[in-house]
């Protein structure tokens, strides 16, 4: 007689009240909402999950990527981020990751020839972007006028229309690189170099950084292959931050313009696509091999203040396999543009880390900003335009995940739910009655 297979669910009992429930278990997962049935009276609401920073929640079902943070795995729609790099272009990558296939040879000329032709922005994008001022940071440019785009594309509001949606998409990957460079040469002063459809997406957007008076800029092969892998490597991420802010902005149907200047904003921070100019601010201040140790003595002593930026993943707890691309990239890279002098820093910096205690007790591996910094500033990004490019192809997966979640039945408005522990209920008190008071005691769980 073969034996049963085992029941696909949890049995919860509350103890408050002996009351016992038996909760499906549906992907590894079981439904916060099914909890609510767990109540100390008709009038409480039930109990929740607390979930701060969603170290344990899967907000959405997806198809898109796939990690296994453990063991080092980073796949797109299935296929496994090194193969991508080594053989797609980020345009086909990115088709892949909207789709949910590799295009056909049709598709992917066809995808290409959409793309090229919507990387112009309209005369009063640039009008607006002269408007900042000559040291403004090129992510708030970026966030703004990606924000602004959402005024010159009315319709892109109909999100339930999956042309629309189509439409808003190509024009928001065609763009991205059209205003960052914009942004860039705001920045130095010199006047905008408008989009040269003869090149492939990453060497227009060299092309768009660099071009001076030159009548025709050729970007150089190995620097503009480098580009395109490092495009692919950013393109998606599943539930990170930006992402979770794209569709948390998106879910209450906004058009995408507007949710991708949010997801653009949440890129911005140290802690995300911040990271790689903050590996080269900490690359800069270490200053020499021989700064290393008392650079990860400061470290360990902070109590988590200062981090070995570069350093640590939520998923990751290997090696992030994005940064073993890049390290492997970087020889090509330096070849072409010399070596960068930060380079011996980082890898002394990495053997050391890797060796110690702390970072091996806390799965602390490099990630895919620590030596991304390196390869841009060879290849003569300044510091700032680091998170821009990241925020470039990152752009595709915002927009793929976009477009899944809206799509998804099972998805309505995000809106979390919260542990009020505030005042309870008190009445108004004029100013000439009003005593200065210590804050509420923290702890009192206030029932509303
Ligand atoms: N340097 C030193 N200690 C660290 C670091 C680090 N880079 N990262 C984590 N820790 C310590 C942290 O202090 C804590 O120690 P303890 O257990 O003693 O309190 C422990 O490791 C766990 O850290 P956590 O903050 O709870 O981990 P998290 O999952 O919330 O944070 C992270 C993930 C990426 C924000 C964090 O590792 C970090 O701040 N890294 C540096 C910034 C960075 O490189 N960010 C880029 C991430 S990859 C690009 C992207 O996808 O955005």
């Amino acid at each position: 007689m073969s034996s049963s297979a085992p029941r696909q669910s949890v049995t919860v009992t509350d103890n408050r009240t002996g009351k016992t429930i038996e909760v499906p278990i549906q992907n590894g997962t079981i439904k916060a909402l099914d909890l609510r049935v767990l109540k100390t009276s008709p009038e409480d609401f039930g109990l929740m999950t607390y979930d701060p920073a969603f170290m344990n929640t899967a907000s959405c079902k997806s198809r898109i990527t796939f990690i296994d943070g453990d063991k080092g795995i980073l796949n797109y729609r299935g296929y496994p981020i090194q193969e991508l790099a080594e053989k797609t272009t980020y345009l086909e990558t990115a088709y892949l990751v909207l789709n949910g296939e590799l295009p056909t040879k049709q598709q992917q000329t066809d995808w290409v020839n959409d793309i090229t032709y919507h990387t112009m922005v309209h005369e009063n994008i640039k009008d607006l972007m002269t408007g900042f001022r000559y040291d403004a940071h090129p992510m708030g440019m970026l966030a703004s006028t990606v924000a602004a785009l959402s005024t010159f594309y009315p319709e892109a509001k109909a999100v339930h229309e999956p042309e629309t949606r189509r439409q808003q998409i190509v024009r928001l990957i065609a763009k991205m690189p059209t205003i960052a460079a914009f942004a860039y040469r705001h920045s130095i002063g010199f006047p905008y170099a408008h989009p040269d459809n003869d090149l492939s997406y990453c060497g227009n957007f060299l092309q768009m950084m660099y071009r001076a008076a030159e009548p025709k800029y050729v970007p150089n092969p190995v620097l503009e292959r480098a580009l395109e892998v490092l495009f692919i490597l950013h393109a998606d991420h599943e539930q990170n931050c930006s992402t979770n802010a794209m569709r948390a902005i998106a879910s209450s149907e906004v058009d995408p313009y507007c949710a991708a200047a949010g997801a653009i904003s949440a890129l911005y921070g140290p802690l995300h696509g911040g990271a790689n100019e903050a590996v080269l601010r900490m690359l800069f201040e270490i200053g020499s091999k021989a700064n290393i140790p008392a650079f990860i003595k400061s470290v360990k002593e902070s109590g988590g203040e200062t981090r070995l930026m570069g350093f640590g993943h939520r998923v990751y707890k290997n090696y992030d396999p994005r940064a073993k691309v890049i390290k492997g990239m970087a020889e090509k890279v330096f070849e072409v543009t010399g070596k960068n002098p930060l380079l011996d820093i980082a890898l002394e910096l990495e053997r050391i880390a890797l060796q110690d205690e702390y970072f091996l007790k806390r799965k602390l591996y490099p990630n895919v900003d620590f030596y991304s910094g390196l390869i841009y500033q060879a290849m003569k990004f300044p510091v700032d335009m680091f998170p821009v490019l990241f925020a470039i192809p990152r752009m595709s997966g915002w927009l793929a995940q976009w477009d899944e979640m809206i799509q998804d039945k099972e998805q309505k408005i995000a809106r979390p739910r919260q542990v009020y522990l505030g005042a309870s209920e008190r009445h108004f008190v004029p100013f000439e009655k009003r005593e200065v008071k210590a804050a509420p005691a923290e702890g009192v769980l206030t029932k509303v």
